[in-house]
């Protein structure tokens, strides 16, 4: 059976005390609660890590990171490398978000690295995909996420693909407010599994988790997460909210 995920990507947002507060409360919901079968993962700003990885101590909520450096180590200023999420108790790291691809210029050659690197330091990589508008009006939405998943994770051996969570996030969605309707999620969803089954066999792909991403929300995500092929979600502004993030989380 597949792990049901419900991950919060903080994005650029929240001064200290607002992540403490957060952090805290979703931190005291998943210590009061038992949820079966369901990861729930925070993805606040790296700077806040520490931060999250104490209040979530004890506790079954994981900690993940929203990017990490393609090198190992070494003269890179900024940067943060998987060894030092691995060092700080980081489980997770979301890789080819879209924003990254299109503000930062990762290329699909530089996101196989950083899922390479993650994977060597023990943080499962949440791998996202999607396409954008003009591509799905063109009908190229699946020849899209066939090449992003292509060429940045299905060179991994079956061992390793087994530890990465695939993200599906169709662009035009993400922070529109315009969801992708239950049918196209899980269209797009069955497509990337079959795609898993092609590539590492029945097993994996059924044992992949598929999350499904873009202006998902409190009042949305019963209805996304009741197909068979959507294993949760990757929640951007609608985790920004202790009590809409908890009420996704219900909803799985
Ligand atoms: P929104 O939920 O704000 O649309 O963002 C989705 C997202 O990009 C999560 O990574």
């Amino acid at each position: 059976m597949r792990t049901n995920i419900v991950a919060g990507n903080w994005k650029m947002n929240k001064i200290f005390e607002e992540a403490d507060d957060l952090i805290a409360n979703i931190a005291d919901f998943v210590r009061n609660n038992e949820l079966e079968n369901t990861a729930v993962i925070i993805c606040p700003p790296s700077l806040y890590i520490e931060l999250a990885t104490d209040l979530a101590q004890e506790t079954e909520l994981y900690v993940g990171a929203q990017n990490l450096s393609n090198y190992e180590s070494g003269a890179y200023t900024g940067e943060i490398s998987a060894a030092m999420l691995e060092s700080m108790g980081v489980d997770y790291c979301i890789i080819g978000h879209s924003e990254r691809r299109k503000y930062f210029k990762e290329s699909h050659e530089v996101l196989a690295e950083k899922v390479n690197i993650a994977l060597k330091y023990n943080v499962t990589p949440i791998f996202c995909c999607g396409e954008l508008l003009p591509e799905r009006e063109a009908a190229q939405h699946f020849d899209i996420v066939k090449t992003q998943l292509e060429q940045s994770v299905f060179h991994l051996k079956e061992g390793d693909f087994k530890n990465l969570v695939i993200a599906y996030e169709p662009v035009w969605a993400i922070g529109t407010g315009v969801t992708a309707s239950p049918d196209q999620a899980q269209e797009m969803h069955k497509y990337i599994r079959g795609l898993i089954n092609d590539k590492y066999g029945k097993e994996t792909a059924e044992s992949s988790s598929i999350l499904y991403g873009g202006s998902c929300n409190a009042n949305n995500a019963k209805e996304l997460f009741a197909n068979p092929d959507v294993d949760g979600g990757l929640i951007g502004g609608a985790s920004l909210k202790a009590d809409e993030f908890i009420k996704i989380i219900q909803s799985i």
